[in-house]
């Protein structure tokens, strides 16, 4: 029951991991807020910019869609319930982690910490509260289906630790600049 609902969970929330890694490896370039402050400080910092923020979101949504097309093949093999991914749904899962992500940084920023500081719990989970809330949004009915009370309870515990992981992983192989 429960390892059933971690294959679920993993499978679910692919399309919002997988771009804020796309954007530690293919960000860069003009940031979003270009250049702006608000009270002394940047509005969101140099770490947020417009090609992340795109590839990040187009590599979660392309994701999304590859996902669809294997769900009937890895159902048959792994006999787990794994949902689709309707069209809008790819896109909020991989834009909502993505405004997450940018929405923490505002917060970071507003309460005085400079671009790479950590921000404990807020980091390993902003991207998940964007995708969740953004698919609420558009497509309430697919979420309560989707998003069980047990799915969920293993989406938030599960998630920070596959978070700190990969971050720690890429830090050590010299992709990103904080383990965290
Ligand atoms: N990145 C990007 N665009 C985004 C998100 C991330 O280009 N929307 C890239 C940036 O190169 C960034 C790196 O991914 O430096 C790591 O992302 P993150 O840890 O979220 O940013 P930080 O640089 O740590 O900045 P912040 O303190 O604002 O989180
Ligand atoms: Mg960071």
């Amino acid at each position: 029951m429960v390892l059933e609902a971690v294959g679920v969970a993993f499978w679910t929330m692919l399309p919002a991991y997988v771009p804020n890694n796309a954007a530690v490896l293919f960000g860069g370039g003009p940031p979003i807020d270009g250049g702006r402050t608000l009270g002394g400080r940047r509005l969101l910092g140099d770490g947020k910019t417009w090609r992340g923020t795109f590839v990040g979101t187009g590599a979660g949504a392309l994701l999304a869609l590859a996902l669809d097309i294997l769900q009937p093949t890895v159902v048959t093999t792994s006999g787990l319930a794994l949902p689709t991914f309707p069209p809008l749904v790819a896109l909020s899962l991989s834009a909502g982690a993505m405004l997450g992500d940018i929405a923490a940084s505002f917060a970071k920023r507003r309460t005085g910490r400079e671009r790479g500081a950590a921000f404990p719990v807020v980091d390993q989970l902003d991207f998940v509260a964007g995708a969740l809330v953004l698919t609420l949004l558009v497509r309430p009915g697919w979420f309560l289906e989707t998003f069980t009370p047990v799915v969920l309870a293993v989406v938030v515990v599960m998630t920070p630790l596959l978070h700190v992981g990969t971050n720690a992983g890429a830090y050590l192989l010299g992709l990103k600049d904080e383990p965290y």
